[in-house]
């Protein structure tokens, strides 16, 4: 049965992390429409256990699915996708798309031999980090180091606010005081929330690093897995959100083409 032109991308995240994903979606593919899904009564997954994050991802996105039969899903957490991906694929017949951390990348363009990894407190502890890191970053040193006060300083900066500075040189510091810190020349910003603060990231560090994330791979999986499929996007795209829709939340979204915001 062919895919009709306006059956959205269903884009989700735990909240606005996931834009930094639909950034590089807009500009693979600039006609797809989009509905970007967050899970906000559920934010900061990256404190919760992997039973109640597999749960809520699971069932939302069923949920979901029935409602505005997407053509694809994109997972647009590292949180979500490394603890419930295979789950997910498991149970929903629609292509799923994860974001997991780019390690494979950053093992790639080191120089040092040593990448520093920041991502959520789950994330740093799931067995599919261990599984990247043992694939592509064997012969490397990857530093993990979870710096869950970021995830809040990209929620309250893409809602017009300016986060206290003390939150990204602790995590910055923070990563360079363990073992062989020093020697980070590349950083995996393994949380979508992530790259929406780089700048502010990049202003810590005292020398040069380069920093990596995997949207724009993200991008061209969608784009590849939608070949030859129609698409069109005659309105602006729509958001949810589980939980209240607050009075920031539809300024924060226009700049990502997004027209209109309601409670899921
Ligand atoms: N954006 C999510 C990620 O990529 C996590 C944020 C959260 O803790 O909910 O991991």
């Amino acid at each position: 049965m062919e895919i009709p032109a306006s059956s959205p991308i269903l884009l989700f995240d735990s909240g606005l992390g996931g834009l930094s994903v639909l950034s590089a979606l807009r500009k693979t593919l600039p006609d797809a429409p989009v509905i970007y899904a967050a899970d906000t009564a559920g934010l900061p997954y990256g404190e919760k256990s992997e039973a109640e994050i597999a749960a809520r991802v699971a069932g939302l996105l069923g949920r979901m699915s029935e409602r505005f039969y997407p053509r694809l899903i994109c997972i647009a957490c590292n949180t979500a996708s490394t603890i419930a991906l295979g789950m997910v694929r498991d149970v929903l017949h629609v292509p799923i798309v994860g974001t997991v951390p780019a390690i494979k990348p950053a093992a790639a363009i080191t120089k040092t031999g040593t990448i520093g990894l920041l991502g959520t407190a789950a994330t740093i502890r799931q067995r599919y980090v261990d599984d990247l890191e043992a694939k592509f970053a064997q012969d490397k040193r990857l530093i993990r180091h979870a710096a869950p006060e970021l995830v809040g300083a990209a929620e309250a900066k893409l809602r017009g606010h300016t986060p206290d500075v003390a939150i990204f040189e602790r995590a910055i510091a923070g990563m360079k005081a363990t073992t062989d810190g020093v020697e980070i020349d590349t950083v995996v910003l393994a949380c979508t929330h992530f790259p929406l603060v780089q700048a502010e990231l990049a202003a810590q560090m005292k020398v040069g690093v380069q920093f990596i994330d995997g949207a724009e791979g993200i991008a061209k999986r969608i784009a590849s897995l939608t070949q030859g499929q129609t698409f069109e996007r005659s309105d602006a795209d729509k958001a949810v959100v589980t939980g209240a829709v607050d009075d920031a939340l539809p300024a924060a979204l226009a700049p990502y083409g997004i027209g209109s915001v309601t409670q899921f």
